[in-house]
C-alpha cells in the first residue's frame, strides 16, 4: 500500500500576484503568503502550490522566467522564501513550487547570448532558431500558431526565426540540448535542497518537438485550452517522456517529494503515459474543469479521469478552477442559474472524489470572475489576439480578505494590479468566517471531514442507481455523495446526513444541491 503524503492531499493554488500583498505595492508577494498562513491552516488544506515567483519581466506574469533559481524582487527574496517555507512546514503545510521548463524569458541570459551570438552559434542551439521559408526566408519556418494568438515564430534582425509556443517573450528551449536538461535538474535541486516538497510542472506536455518541426494539421481552436490531439505537433511528442523520466530521477533522490504535471492531453491512454511508475506522480485531470454543469457531462468527466489513472500508480487529481480558466462560480451561472449554489454542490462533489484535490485561491470564498474594462486588461492574450480575446485576467482578481472597500485587506493601498470591484464586503474571508452558512464555512467543514472521517477513505467509487440527472456514488469507506443536477427536487435517500451544500430539511434533495450521507 502506497501511503505517500500527497495521495489524498488537498492542494491550494496560490496565484502569487493575487493572494495577499505584504509590502503595499498592490501586487501579492511571499510576505503576504506568510501573513495568511493561518487562513490556510484554518481552512484545512495540506499543501500549497505557489505560481512562479522567479525574476521575470512579467510578460506572462511570471511564466516568463529570467532566472529560475532566484526570487523576483516584486515578490521578495530568497530569505523571505526560506522563512515562508519554514513557517509553512511548522504549521504542517507542505509547499510546492512551479517549474517552467518549456521556455525561458527573452530576458534570460541564455536568450540574450543567443541573440548576440548569431546564426549557427552554440548559444542559439539551446533554443529553436531556424531559417525562414520563402524567397528571403521571410515566412516562418512552419505553420505553428502560438497558443496566445499569432504565429509561434518571431524573426530577429539577422533574419532567423525563433520558436515560442506562447508569447514572443517566452522562447522555447530545445530539450535535445544536454545543457537544457542539466539546467532544469540544477533548478530542481536548488529548490529541493531548500526544502520544497515538490513541483507543479508547467506545460508538461510541451518540451519535446518532432524532428524537423513539420507543419501541423491546421486546427480551428489551437488556444491554451484546446485539446492538443493528434496532428498538433507542438505538444505531447513521444520524446517528452524521456524528459519526465529525468525529472523523476532527480525527485527520487529526495524522500517524499512529488511532481504534478499540467498536461493538456485529453486522450485517456496518452495522458496515462505521463503517469507511468518512472514519470510524474500526478497529472491534473482537467475534465472537471471543462465539463458543464450537467449530470452526464460530469459523470463522463469523472469516469474518464478514473479510467486514466487505473493501471497507473497515480491517484486521480481533480481541478475545478485555476488561473487559466473562468472560475466555476461564473462558469455555472449561465442564464438565471445561481452559480454560487452550484459551486457549493461542486465543492462537495470534488472533495468526495478519491485522490487529490486542487483548490484555486478564492474557491473557498466562492469568488466569481470579474469583467474588467479594456484598459485594465493585462493578459498577453488580449493584445496577441488583436483584442478579440479578453484573456485570463477575470479569474485573477486579488482575494478579498476583510473590510468593505477595495482592496479588502489584500493590500494596504486601495488600487491593486487588477482592480477589485465595489460590493465585495460580504465575500471577504473575514465576513464569511463569521457566517456558518458561508462558502468558507462549507469548505472548512468539508475539509475537516475529509481529513478525519474513515467514510471518505479508499480508492475508487461505486456508482449507485439514482434518478435521471442525479449523480450518486459510494466511496469504499462508506460515504455516499449525491449531486442533484436534474433541475427539480428528488427524494433524499435513507442515511445519516453528514453535510449538505444547501438546506435539505423536509426529506428532499433540492436542485443544484449535493449531500454527503453515511449508512446511519
Ligand atoms: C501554463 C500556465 C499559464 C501560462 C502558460 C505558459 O499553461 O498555467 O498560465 O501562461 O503555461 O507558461
Amino acid at each position: 500500500m502506497n501511503s505517500s503524503w500527497w495521495r489524498e492531499a488537498v492542494f491550494y493554488q496560490v496565484y502569487i500576484r493575487s493572494f495577499a500583498d505584504g509590502n503595499g505595492d498592490g501586487v501579492g508577494d511571499l510576505a503576504g503568503i506568510r501573513a495568511r498562513l493561518p487562513h490556510l491552516v484554518d481552512l484545512g488544506v495540506d499543501a500549497l502550490w505557489i505560481t512562479p515567483f522567479y525574476p521575470s519581466p512579467m510578460h506572462d506574469h511570471g511564466y516568463d522566467v529570467a532566472d529560475p533559481r532566484d526570487v523576483e524582487p516584486v515578490f521578495g527574496d530568497l530569505a523571505e522564501f526560506d522563512a515562508l517555507l519554514a513557517e509553512a512546514h511548522a504549521a504542517g503545510l507542505r509547499v510546492t513550487v512551479d517549474l517552467v521548463p518549456n521556455h525561458s524569458s527573452h530576458a534570460h541570459e541564455w536568450f540574450e547570448a543567443a541573440l548576440a551570438a548569431g546564426p549557427g552559434s552554440p548559444e542559439r542551439a539551446r533554443y529553436l532558431f531556424r531559417d525562414g521559408r520563402g524567397p528571403d526566408g521571410a515566412e516562418p519556418p512552419n505553420n505553428w500558431p502560438s497558443v496566445f494568438g499569432g504565429p509561434a515564430w518571431s524573426r530577429v534582425p539577422d533574419g532567423q526565426w525563433y520558436l515560442h509556443l506562447f508569447a514572443p517573450e517566452q522562447p522555447d528551449l530545445d530539450f535535445t540540448h544536454p545543457e537544457v536538461l542539466a539546467d532544469l535538474e540544477e533548478t530542481m535541486r536548488f529548490w529541493l535542497d531548500r526544502g520544497v516538497d515538490g513541483f507543479r510542472i508547467d506545460v508538461a506536455h510541451g518540451m519535446a518537438k518532432p524532428e524537423g518541426l513539420p507543419d501541423m494539421v491546421p486546427m480551428e481552436d489551437t488556444g491554451l485550452l484546446a485539446d492538443h490531439g493528434p496532428g498538433d505537433h507542438r505538444f505531447d511528442h513521444d520524446s517528452v517522456h524521456e524528459v519526465h523520466r529525468r525529472i523523476r530521477r532527480v525527485l527520487d533522490g529526495y524522500p517524499d517529494r512529488m511532481a504534478v504535471g499540467e498536461v493538456w492531453v485529453s486522450d485517456d491512454d496518452r495522458l496515462a503515459q505521463y503517469l507511468r511508475p518512472d514519470e510524474l506522480q500526478l497529472a491534473f485531470n482537467f475534465k472537471l474543469l471543462t465539463a458543464d454543469w450537467d449530470a452526464a457531462a460530469l459523470r463522463t468527466a469523472i469516469e474518464h479521469s478514473l479510467a486514466t489513472v487505473e493501471g497507473t500508480p497515480a491517484p486521480a487529481c481533480w481541478v475545478l478552477s485555476n488561473h487559466d480558466r473562468p472560475r466555476h462560480v461564473t462558469r455555472y451561472s449561465d442564464g438565471n442559474a445561481d452559480g454560487t449554489r452550484r459551486a457549493r454542490a461542486a465543492a462537495l462533489l470534488q472533495l468526495a472524489l478519491p485522490g487529490v484535490a486542487y483548490l484555486y485561491n478564492g474557491d473557498e470564498l466562492g469568488m466569481p470572475d470579474v469583467d474588467l474594462p479594456d484598459e485594465a486588461l493585462q493578459d498577453p492574450i488580449w493584445e496577441r489576439s488583436g483584442r478579440t480575446e479578453r484573456g485570463r485576467d477575470a479569474c485573477r482578481i486579488p482575494v478579498p480578505w476583510s473590510g468593505t472597500e477595495p482592496s479588502y485587506g489584500f493590500s494596504s493601498r486601495p488600487d491593486t494590479w487588477l482592480p477589485m470591484p465595489e460590493g465585495w464586503g460580504p465575500l471577504t474571508a473575514e465576513a464569511q468566517a463569521a457566517d456558518p452558512g458561508s462558502m468558507l464555512s462549507l469548505y472548512r467543514t468539508a475539509l475537516a471531514l475529509r481529513a478525519g472521517s474513515p467514510a471518505l477513505r479508499g480508492e475508487g467509487i461505486e456508482w449507485l442507481p439514482a434518478p435521471e440527472g442525479v449523480l450518486a456514488f459510494r466511496r469504499p469507506g462508506g460515504l455516499v455523495c449525491l449531486v442533484n443536477l436534474s433541475g427539480a427536487p428528488v427524494p433524499l435517500p435513507e442515511g445519516e446526513l453528514v453535510l449538505a451544500s444547501s438546506d435539505v430539511t423536509g426529506g428532499s434533495l433540492p436542485a443544484d444541491t449535493a449531500v454527503w450521507l453515511t449508512a446511519g
